[in-house]
């Protein structure tokens, strides 16, 4: 059977590494020995050939499975050697192994939510930080970007005071040497990591946006919380483009109604650039978005081009947060975007959730600890709760 030293016991706290099977490709193989020069299976039957004929570098995925406590961890490794009676079929393999912390998930199961809001200081990063948090509670991989290059603060939010990396990391890489993966950054929550946008200023940064949003695909998250700086810059746009989940925060103040129209409307905007059809008749009226509106209302419903600009804004529903919200007036005040989004740019939007101001939100940024963990049982964490449910549901 297999044998472990103590400190491989101590280091791997999770799993029986006495009774443990090693599943890769389906299939489940004896594991004989693990030490930290690497892991000794045996197949019976012989070393399956894809196995086998593996390149010494080339990487692989598998799993270390506790059939007694059925737990599981995953593992990249590479192929040392296989072994075996002389004359006869190799039966053992010898092969590397390192953990791997987030799991990869596929495209489909990932849900990324971009919070925007346009105006700073109106809650985005203290909603995606306390969001971030509760997700994780809930057993979910979290990935929080923060994607206020060159101001970020999520990092400190978390109560992280020194930054061991930041995005201006992965920036610098060449583009086919770009992994994000290698800019998370463990969090002392688990499941939570981050990648943070830096506290120093980051040259054009909208050039590198695709590349982004290509990547938080492989970071293997079941959510990933995309915080944006304020404004309506390009890149936050292509970040929120690509999220499933569009928030816009929102305080009960004309100056944070004004900027979330506006972030609403460039992000319209950006949707609709993406087809050439509609990209034609934006050069035609010189890129006058009120114009575009017209032309595209006074065609025919039949019209194919009307039928792609609707089923466009169809697939655009934003989700407000509501924050610094008291009173059923100022939760009106909220209500009027609502309305404006509606009736001008014909889209959709709905409460996600509102949550109230209070001085225990305010004192946790000092504290250096999300208000949901500062105050679990508060008013305003119970709203975060239910916020969060609603998202994995
Ligand atoms: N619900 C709230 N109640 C009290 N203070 C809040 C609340 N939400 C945000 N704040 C205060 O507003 C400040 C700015 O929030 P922050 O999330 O950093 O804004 P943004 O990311 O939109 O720039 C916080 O530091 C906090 O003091
Ligand atoms: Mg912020």
């Amino acid at each position: 059977m297999s044998s472990i030293s103590d400190s491989d016991r101590r280091s791997n706290t999770r799993l029986d590494f006495v009774k443990v099977e090693l599943e890769y490709q389906g299939e489940r193989y004896k594991v004989l020995n693990i030490s930290s020069n690497g892991i000794l299976i045996y197949c019976q039957g012989g070393v399956p050939d894809h196995l086998a004929n593996m390149g010494r570098t080339e990487k692989f995925e598998f799993v270390l499975v506790d059939p007694e406590r059925g737990s599981r961890m995953d593992f990249e490794g590479t192929l040392i050697r296989c072994m075996g009676e002389e004359g006869r079929r190799p039966d053992r393999a010898a092969i590397t192994f390192i953990p791997i912390t987030v799991k990869k998930k596929s495209v489909s199961e990932l849900v990324t939510v971009a919070v925007a809001g346009g105006k700073g200081g109106v809650g985005k990063s203290i909603f995606s930080v306390n969001l971030s948090c509760i997700l994780a509670k809930l057993g979910k991989e979290v990935a929080l970007i923060d994607a206020d290059f060159g101001s970020a603060d999520c990092h400190t939010l978390l109560g992280i005071t020194r930054l061991p990396k930041d995005i201006r990391d992965y920036f610098r890489q060449p583009e086919s040497k770009r992994d994000l993966r290698s800019e998370l950054i463990e969090t002392k929550f688990s499941h939570l990591k981050l990648i943070s946008g830096g506290n120093n200023k980051i040259d054009r940064p909208s050039i590198y946006s695709n590349s982004l949003v290509d990547q938080i695909d492989k970071l293997g998250a079941d959510f990933c919380i995309v915080d944006l700086g304020a404004g309506v810059e390009d890149h936050s746009l292509t970040l929120y483009h690509h999220a499933q989940i569009k928030v816009i925060v929102l305080t009960p103040q004309f100056t944070s109604l004004q900027n979330a129209y506006s972030f609403v409307k460039s992000a319209v905007y950006r949707a609709l650039r993406s087809s050439d059809k509609i990209k034609d008749i934006l050069l035609k009226v010189d890129g006058n978005f009120a114009k575009l509106y017209q032309v595209v209302r006074e065609l025919p419903d039949s019209d194919s081009l009307k039928v792609e600009f609707y089923n466009i804004l169809k697939g655009y529903k934003f989700k407000i947060i509501g924050n610094m919200v008291n009173t059923p007036k100022e939760l009106g005040f909220i209500n009027i975007l609502i309305k404006l989004v509606k009736e001008y740019l014909d889209v959709e939007c709905s409460i996600l959730g509102v949550l109230e101001s209070d001085k225990d939100i305010d004192q946790s940024v000092n504290k250096l600890t999300p208000f949901t963990e500062l105050y679990p049982t508060s008013v305003n964490s119970q709203k975060m709760g239910t916020i969060a449910q609603n998202l994995i549901s």
